[in-house]
């Protein structure tokens, strides 16, 4: 394949639709396991790949150069292949911005709870220090460096100022499931779900009830992917044409 992503169970993927309303060539989606992984970047036989779960910290090794901001964030889920070298991005951290100057979401000074440490989380947790947030709590369910529990969470940090899910609690087919309980968090102004199946996940839907200002994963999916695709093609594009796939996708259903 000349363009797609990899990744382990890619089944819910919405990215072919996606990249083929971004760009003119065919996005193959090619699940591997882990030994298809290694020989997959040993050939080196595509032009440009976008990399998910559970691929983008260990396609590091792979690449001849990474970008400072996914050096950075230590996940790269774009890499383009010049001339047999492998470049890396990481374009989630351009799409999580997107969405939060389109709902008009301010970090600055805030105080915000991230939910999940894994490889989003990092790309968020970089957008968030590069947007001067106050102070990042992450909470995750297992205990690791820099990172505390839920219950450490409801006890010490019910004054969040915004929210972010990056965890799969809530998505497709566990959809009766949420992370956490909104009601806990008086001073929540807003929430992100990275989750986009469904687009209303439990959780946003609580935020919805309380009037707390809320995104869905939607946006930075396809924001990502616009920026993958200007990495692949080496051309810019509007922003605009993510918020015209938004309304085609979330029409369509
Ligand atoms: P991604 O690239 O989408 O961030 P990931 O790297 O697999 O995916 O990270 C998933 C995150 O969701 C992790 O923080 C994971 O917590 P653990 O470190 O404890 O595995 C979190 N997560 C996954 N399933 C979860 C669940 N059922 N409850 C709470 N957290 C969960």
């Amino acid at each position: 394949m000349e363009y797609g992503l990899i990744g382990g169970a890619l089944g819910h993927s919405f990215s072919k639709v996606i990249h083929e309303q971004l760009a003119d060539y065919t996005y193959e989606l090619k699940p591997l396991n882990e030994s298809e992984f290694h020989e997959y970047m040993e050939a080196k036989k595509f032009k440009g790949i976008n990399v998910t779960i559970p691929y983008k910290e260990k396609v590091l090794p792979y690449l001849h150069d990474i970008d400072e901001r996914a050096k950075r964030i230590g996940a790269v889920n774009t890499i383009v292949n010049r001339h047999g070298k492998l470049y890396g991005y990481n374009t989630d951290y351009d799409g999580f911005i997107y969405t939060l100057r389109q709902h008009k979401i301010d970090a600055s000074n805030k105080k915000v709870i991230v939910l999940g440490s894994g490889g989003a989380s990092k790309a968020i947790i970089a957008v968030l220090q590069d947007e001067h947030a106050k102070e990042i709590v992450v909470v995750n369910r297992t205990i690791r460096e820099g990172v505390i529990s839920y219950e450490d969470c409801f006890a010490n940090h019910k004054d969040g100022d915004l929210i972010v899910n990056t965890t799969p609690v809530g998505m497709y087919p566990h959809v009766d499931a949420s992370p956490i309980d909104l009601a806990a968090f008086e001073k929540c102004e807003a929430i992100v779900d990275i989750i986009y199946n469904p687009l209303q996940t439990k959780l946003l839907a609580q935020a919805e009830s309380l009037e707390i200002a809320n995104a869905n994963g939607l946006e930075m999916l396809i924001g990502q992917a616009k920026c993958a695709v200007e990495y692949f093609s080496g051309t810019s594009l509007e922003d605009t044409v993510i918020g015209k796939i938004y309304e085609d996708m979330i029409r369509v259903g």
